[in-house]
């Protein structure tokens, strides 16, 4: 994939960082990973790392407000994972996903078990403070906003709505993995069964990842992330879209999309992710149900 995106992110970097990120590179190409070896010698200089937010809102899509918000979140592993906003021209505001939010799923999906530092070049909203409650580590979580000193999460959330209001035991990055079966097998399902199976519904049961396919056969999956006070949930497409930006792909690339779903939950989303699918890029959303 020749990433123009990339390119364009890594000219906002000086020449030995952007090298250095180039280097690590392996066949996969640039999926939103900045790895451990380039962050880990600078983490005791936090300025030193805000240059990331400039790279990481090279990435966003805002056709309605033009505000670019880039965010970097540190791994349990070191690794750092950036993200930025998107935005969809037509749809509902809800339909957006944050930079915070991108950012933290973006960690999520790579495997890392849990986030120790979170950067961003905006004060981060209440919505993504809420997002942010549901993750296990959000009590030792440090966040460093461009500008400004930094303050514990907590301070940014006191007083907190969190999965304890309605008995849920889980977290976010701590989740169960479950043990659903599809009702079709084959290499790609296969792979969007797995991360059905990481997603987190603690508060719905409606356990799902979505596959998007692009037309030179790339997959890639978005998982469902719910959130305890309901509408700061990541959908499943968003967590798929929002991956697919970092590589250089584009919505117009994907060939078909694919749900994988436990079905028979309170809520079912397929209705919802279809319609942005049709207007995105005129593509039928396939179901395959999870028992
Ligand atoms: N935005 C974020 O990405 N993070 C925040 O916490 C503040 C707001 C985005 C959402 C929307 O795309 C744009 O900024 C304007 O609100
Ligand atoms: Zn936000």
């Amino acid at each position: 994939m020749n990433n123009t995106r990339l390119t364009q992110a890594l000219a906002t970097l000086t020449p030995d960082v952007a090298l250095a990120l180039t280097t690590s590179l392996g066949q996969q190409g640039f999926t939103g990973k900045i790895p451990a070896s380039i962050i880990t010698p600078v983490l005791n200089q936090p300025e030193k790392l805000m240059p990331w937010l400039t790279f990481a809102a090279q990435f966003a899509i805002t056709p309605v407000s033009n505000f670019n918000v880039g965010a970097l979140v540190i791994g349990n592993s070191g690794a750092a994972y950036i993200g930025a906003n998107m935005e969809f021209a037509g749809q509902a505001l809800s339909q957006s996903v944050h930079g915070e939010q991108a950012a933290i799923n973006n960690a999520w999906l790579h495997g890392e078990t849990g986030i120790s530092h979170l950067f961003v070049n905006a004060s981060p909203c209440g919505h993504c403070r809420q997002f942010i409650r549901e993750i296990a580590q959000h009590q030792q979580l440090q966040v460093y906003v461009l500008g400004k000193d930094k303050i514990a999460f907590n301070q940014l959330l006191p007083d907190s709505f969190g999965p304890d209001d309605l008995g849920n035991k889980f977290a976010l990055f701590e989740q169960p993995q479950q043990v659903f079966v599809a009702s079709e097998q084959s290499p790609v399902i296969d792979e969007i069964v797995e991360h059905a199976n990481a997603s987190y519904a603690p508060y719905t049961g409606y356990y799902h990842a979505i596959g998007l396919i692009t037309s030179d056969d790339q997959l890639f999956v978005g998982r469902y992330a719910e959130n305890v006070a309901y509408n700061p949930s990541l959908p499943a497409l968003q967590s798929a879209l929002s991956q697919l930006r970092f590589t250089g792909y584009d919505v117009t690339d994907i060939k078909r999309s694919i749900l994988v779903h436990k079905t028979g939950q309170n809520i079912d989303m397929a209705q919802h992710y279809s319609s942005l699918l049709r207007q995105l890029n005129a593509l039928n959303l396939d179901l395959v149900e999870l028992s």
